[in-house]
């Protein structure tokens, strides 16, 4: 499917000069619209073969990743950005030089290669609470793939779970415990959005929403039914997990409803 190209100041600055923009943009198969790919003064496209050459340990597990779909190639043209490219830009300056550092792009610092594509993370990751990943602290690549398998960590093929992927730098939310709270099985992400929220510890809601989608029980209008218990009034702040109530969200070794 062909997308219909859109110019901003972000394809310019990775296109170089418009008319390379206007040529690289567009066409993956996926509703998405497209940016040009890095932009690397003097280079032009030479393939993921040439890639193979040196780099095989990142190409023999690149055919099923999910940026391996990606093609930056007008239709009709055979000018163009395919799989490697699309992300560390052309490359026939560093093939040349024999892959010497500082001629291709590597976006292990910065975002702004995955930016140009996913222009809705930008936001995202510049809300009052997101991982570093804005000032560079942080990679998108501590919790995504670019090279194999899925691009979400902990899904697909993978052996680990995603909650895993979380858990190798937050160790205090790993468990086991004694007391688990179901919600785990979920994901992180059933309460937290690790590209940024505008609520306190990134979280999906910041008051007793979060939980209720869960936990909601009976509808009757002025009551709050959740463990067949009437909670009206219980909330004192809004949050179910203030200390004195559900404060151990995660899990618990002490107590079965999740207190401390
Ligand atoms: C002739 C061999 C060769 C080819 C072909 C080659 N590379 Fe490299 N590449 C290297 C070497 C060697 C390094 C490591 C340089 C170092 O560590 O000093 C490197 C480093 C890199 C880096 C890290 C650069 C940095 O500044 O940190 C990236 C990204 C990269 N290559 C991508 C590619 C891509 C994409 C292709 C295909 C378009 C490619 N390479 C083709 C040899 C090659
Ligand atoms: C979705 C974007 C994306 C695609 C597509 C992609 N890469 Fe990368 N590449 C990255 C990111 C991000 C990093 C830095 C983080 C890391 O090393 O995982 C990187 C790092 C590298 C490095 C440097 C590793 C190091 O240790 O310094 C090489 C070499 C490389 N890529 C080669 C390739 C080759 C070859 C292909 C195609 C088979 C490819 N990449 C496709 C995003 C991508
Ligand atoms: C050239 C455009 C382009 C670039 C650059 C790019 N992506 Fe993507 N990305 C895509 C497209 C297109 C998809 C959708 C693929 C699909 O759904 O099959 C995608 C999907 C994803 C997904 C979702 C995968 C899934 O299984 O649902 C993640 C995560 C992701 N990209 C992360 C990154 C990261 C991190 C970078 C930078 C290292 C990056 N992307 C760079 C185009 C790009
Ligand atoms: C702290 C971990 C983390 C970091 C850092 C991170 N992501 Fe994600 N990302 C996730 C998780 C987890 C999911 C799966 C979300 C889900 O299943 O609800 C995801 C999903 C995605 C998706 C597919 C769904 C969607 O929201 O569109 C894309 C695309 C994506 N991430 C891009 C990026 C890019 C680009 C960056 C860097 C600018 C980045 N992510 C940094 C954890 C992270
Ligand atoms: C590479 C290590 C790393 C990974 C992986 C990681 N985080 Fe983080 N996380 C951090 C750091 C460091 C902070 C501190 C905030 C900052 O970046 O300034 C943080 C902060 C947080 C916070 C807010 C804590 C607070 O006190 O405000 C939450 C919630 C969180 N991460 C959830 C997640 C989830 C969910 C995942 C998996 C999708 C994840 N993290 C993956 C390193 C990581
Ligand atoms: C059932 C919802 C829920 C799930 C699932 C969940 N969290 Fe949380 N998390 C919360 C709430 C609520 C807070 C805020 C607690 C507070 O402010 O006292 C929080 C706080 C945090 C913090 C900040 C800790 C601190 O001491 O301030 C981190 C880090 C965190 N969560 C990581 C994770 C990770 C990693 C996972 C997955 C393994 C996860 N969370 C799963 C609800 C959840
Ligand atoms: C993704 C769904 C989900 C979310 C969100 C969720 N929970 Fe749960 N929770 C569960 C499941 C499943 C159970 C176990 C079955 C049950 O008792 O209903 C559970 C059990 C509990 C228990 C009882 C534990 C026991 O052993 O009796 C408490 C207390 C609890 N949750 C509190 C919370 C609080 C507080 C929040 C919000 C921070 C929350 N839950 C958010 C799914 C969720």
């Amino acid at each position: 499917m062909k997308l219909r190209p859109r110019l901003t100041q972000n394809s310019l600055l990775f296109g170089g000069v418009a008319a390379w923009g206007l040529l690289l943009i567009s066409c993956v198969s996926v509703n998405r619209t497209m940016l040009a790919p890095p932009f690397i003064a003097g280079a032009v496209f030479v393939g993921d073969k040439a890639c193979a050459e040196c780099h095989a340990d990142t190409t023999d597990h690149f055919a099923a990743a999910t940026h391996a779909k990606i093609s930056l190639v007008e239709p009709g043209s055979k000018i163009g950005a395919t799989g490697c490219e699309s992300c560390h830009g052309a490359g026939s300056i560093h093939v040349k030089a024999g892959g010497s550092r500082g001629t291709i792009v590597n976006p292990d610092k910065s975002p702004e290669t995955c930016f140009a594509c996913h222009l809705d993370k930008r936001g995202q990751f510049s809300l009052p609470h997101a991982h570093g990943v804005a000032s560079g602290k942080m990679g998108c690549s501590e919790c995504h793939d670019p090279h194999q398998g899925k691009a979400i960590k902990g899904t697909g093929a993978s052996l680990h779970t995603q909650a895993e992927s979380c858990t190798e730098c937050h160790t205090a939310q790993k468990g086991p415990y004694i007391f688990k709270h179901n919600a785990m099985k979920e994901g992180c992400t059933a309460c937290h959005n690790p590209h940024g929220s505008v609520n306190n510890k990134m979280l999906n809601a910041p008051d007793s929403n979060l939980c209720l989608q869960c936990h909601a029980t009976g509808s009757n209008p002025g009551q709050l039914f959740a463990f067949g218990r009437d909670h009206v009034g219980n909330p004192v702040n809004g949050t179910c997990w203030v200390a004195g109530c559900h404060e151990a969200v995660h899990g618990s070794n002490v107590s079965h409803a999740l207190r401390f």
